[in-house]
């Protein structure tokens, strides 16, 4: 286990029992029975600690996003496959029941051929700001870059074999200008076959509203079918006189929607949910070779350009010509 911040890697090491813990990353890549590395620093600090493990070729899980700069995602996915490490990205969602029966349903053409997406992401505002005080820089903390890549993970995954072949979107910054970044983006895009999906995220919702993180809608409509996901999260609530704690010590809240924190809940001691599943997944893919719902390193990288290509659209208020590379949505940023 490694932590540059010595107090939060005693803890870690504590909580987990780690054999081993130390403040310099290449310490503990050097040693000699590590064989695998899961990186989950926080989103802007990937990088160094993604180089320092894909150099020595170690399968990896990596949060996402894989790097918050296009070139950096594009360098590091370039040495991830030169070095041979089986990289994968940390798009917990894809481990959800909903999720994979979607796949299998839509995958198995049970709605004929897909022509029209639609999503709808809402956020609590309180997980965007956490982010934003971490940050190094954050107008790179952009809603689709850091949470739309969620919602935009599921729907590519959900629509596998179509290519985007443009996107148009627009952005407002009212209640986030204080933080540097904006509010919502909304963006139509459109595939080469002519399939059509109309994407919106705003991550500035009250604190107080009840899901801890996210809230999402999806329909899509085929030739033959139509299947509505609703994952607004309303099943579970918790309402209390006395306000209540949630995911966050910090935070009281008198209504939540519980099992709404994305990576899942603690509960007698342990966490259940996707993120679970995600890395118990990720493990047997290691240990016995099996094939694993994953979004993979170079999925992840071109989740990260679609999320920047909708950022550029609305910065220059252009339709963005699909596929584009890491060097022009920097030219042109
Ligand atoms: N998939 C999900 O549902 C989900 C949910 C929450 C967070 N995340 C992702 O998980 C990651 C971590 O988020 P968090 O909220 O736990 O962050 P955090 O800020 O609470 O913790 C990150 C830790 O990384 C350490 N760190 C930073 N740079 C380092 C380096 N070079 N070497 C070693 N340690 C370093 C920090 O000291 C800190 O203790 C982010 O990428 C975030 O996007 C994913």
């Amino acid at each position: 286990m490694c932590d540059i911040d010595e107090g939060a890697e005693k803890k870690l090491a504590e909580d987990t029992g780690a054999d081993f813990f130390t403040t310099d990353i290449d310490e503990l890549l050097d040693r000699s029975e590590v064989n695998a590395a899961i990186i989950a620093t926080d989103a802007s600090t990937h990088v160094a600690p993604v180089r320092a493990a894909a150099e020595r070729g170690l399968p990896m899980l990596v949060e996402k996003p894989l790097a918050t700069g296009a070139r950096e995602s594009a360098e590091l996915l370039s040495l991830i496959e030169r070095n041979g490490s089986d990289t994968v990205i940390g798009y917990t969602q894809r481990f959800r029941r909903r999720f994979l029966v979607a796949k299998e349903k839509v995958g198995a053409g049970e709605l004929g051929d897909v022509t029209t997406v639609v999503s709808l992401a809402f956020l609590n505002s309180l997980t965007p700001i956490g982010v934003f005080q971490a940050a190094e820089d954050p107008r790179q903390m952009t809603p689709m870059v850091i949470s739309g890549t969620h919602t935009l993970d599921i729907c590519m995954w959900l629509l596998a074999g179509k290519k985007p072949a443009e996107v148009y979107a627009r952005s407002v910054a009212k209640a986030f200008v204080p933080y540097g970044t904006k509010d919502a983006t909304m963006g139509v895009f459109t595939f080469e076959d002519g399939t059509i999906w109309n994407m919106c995220i705003n991550w500035a919702l009250p604190s107080l509203w009840p899901p801890t993180v996210y809230s999402l809608e999806i329909g899509i409509v085929g030739t033959d079918g139509v299947l509505t996901i609703d994952d607004t999260q309303r099943d579970l609530v918790l309402a209390s006189d006395t306000p209540h704690t949630t995911q966050r010590p910090t935070e009281r809240k008198s209504v939540s929607f519980l099992t709404s924190y994305p990576p899942g809940d603690i509960a007698l001691g342990q966490l259940w949910g996707p993120m679970r599943e995600e890395t118990n997944s990720w493990l047997a893919r290691i240990y016995m070779g099996i094939d694993t719902p994953h979004t993979t390193a170079a999925e992840g990288h071109e989740n990260l350009l679609l999320t920047m290509a909708m950022d550029l659209s609305a910065a220059n208020g252009d339709v963005v010509k699909l596929p584009i590379t890491a060097e022009e949505i920097e030219g042109r940023g």
